[in-house]
């Protein structure tokens, strides 16, 4: 279901027509940059609707930056048509992944060669499992352990973001080609009692990591070309609300900032955070914007520093969820346009131009409390 709201009038630099929602139906596993795939993130924009943004709110040549970038689709997309790109994220892990995205070695070959060079590495790496927690060490076989954990720490010494992206990418599943013991793929959850090892042995012997992460390297540039190298590509990690850029920089914004306390970005993904060096996740979850009590002061510094990156007359459009909590429905997209309307209509308006239902395959927790539309939301700098 996708309804259609009120659209800013044509001008010279972007929206000439109505955004077509029809340009993102259906799943785009099969069709998007094999790129796209590297590893799961939570709350992930759906590549067409991103490609279909671009396409509409920017052109060739000009600068698109994402300031709450996740898993890196928008900057990636930019530049797979020919913008430049900036992404960021608080995130180590949305960091990691938007790096390894736009920092993909040119070949597969290549690719290959970086990872053999860091296995050998790692063989002469030794790793104690008592300095391990048990919560990690309850998810995987102690030698395929052993193994991941001295491959991080040689690919995070080398800063090979891509192949410790691939890594990640197959920690946790119930596929033949993860490593962990059966768990699901998106938040790490162990499925001992669906799988338990009296009935499903063979998911609990050791898992080499050496043939899986090549297989995933090959399975990474299935339908990759990376992007032309005359493009500029800047990934930050820095707070939404004061990046180092300089004002009126930037022709495009195109995000989906985080929605009024719906996902927990740090505890979602707190394995892989785990072996990037954070301990403890919550840590992650107390920077990023998210609950109640923040959003709105956050999000008002966020728009103002959109609006100072913007150039005149340009667009930050912005994919927010509607989210019901205790019974009560929360809406990003209406809090946003309030935010503009009080605190920034000398420098901008906005207006919603979209509003889409999310199919179930795409939401995190299915039939729960969660995500159900997401409104696609247009704010104009003057
Ligand atoms: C809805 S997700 C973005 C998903 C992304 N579009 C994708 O396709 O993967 C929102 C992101 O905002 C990040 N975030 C939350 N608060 C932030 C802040 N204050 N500064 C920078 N990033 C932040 C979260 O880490 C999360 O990755």
């Amino acid at each position: 279901m996708l309804r259609q709201l009120g659209l800013f009038s044509a001008s010279s630099t972007a929206v000439a027509g109505a955004i077509d929602g029809s340009l993102w139906e259906g799943s785009f596993n099969g069709r998007e940059s094999s790129i796209h795939q590297l590893s799961p993130y939570v709350g992930k924009l759906k590549s067409g609707m991103a490609g279909a943004l671009i396409e509409k709110f920017s052109c060739p040549g000009d600068v698109v930056l994402d300031p709450f970038c996740g898993s890196g689709i928008v900057p990636c997309e930019a530049l797979l048509r020919g913008r430049h790109a900036i992404g960021n994220d608080l995130n180590p892990y949305a960091y990691l992944l938007t790096k390894a995205k736009l920092s993909a070695p040119a070949t597969h070959s290549e690719a290959v060669t970086r990872a053999l060079k860091a296995l050998d590495e790692a063989a002469t790496e030794t790793v104690s499992l008592r300095e391990i927690p048990d919560w990690v060490r309850a998810f995987f076989h102690p030698d395929t352990l052993k193994e991941a954990v001295a491959l991080v720490h040689v690919l995070r010494r080398r800063r090979e973001h891509f192949v410790l992206a691939c890594l990640l990418g197959i920690l946790h599943h119930v596929r033949p080609g993860f490593l962990s013991y059966p768990a699901s793929h998106l938040v790490p959850y162990l499925r001992i009692k669906k799988y338990p090892p009296k009935l499903y042995a063979e998911m609990y012997r050791y898992r080499p990591v050496r043939p899986r992460l090549l297989a995933k390297i090959g399975r990474a540039y299935r339908r990759f070309q990376p992007p032309e190298r005359t493009l500029d590509r800047v990934v930050l990690h820095e707070n939404a609300m004061a990046l180092p850029l300089v004002c009126n920089s930037v022709d495009a914004i195109i995000s989906s900032p985080p929605y009024y306390g719906a996902l927990d970005y740090g505890r979602d993904n707190r394995l892989r955070l785990w072996f990037l060096g954070v301990e403890d996740y919550r840590e992650v979850d107390a920077k990023l914007t998210s609950n109640d009590r923040v959003y709105i002061p956050e999000m008002t510094r966020a728009v103002g520093e959109m609006l100072r990156l913007l150039r005149p007359g340009k667009c930050a459009v912005l994919v927010l969820g509607d989210y019901n909590r205790n019974g009560r429905k929360q809406d990003s997209a209406s809090a946003l346009i309030e935010i503009v309307r009080d605190n920034h209509c000398s420098k901008g308006s906005a207006e919603k131009l979209l509003v889409d239902e999310i199919p179930d395959d795409r939401r995190a927790r299915r039939m729960t409390r969660t995500t159900r539309h997401e409104t696609i939301l247009v704010i104009r700098k003057h």
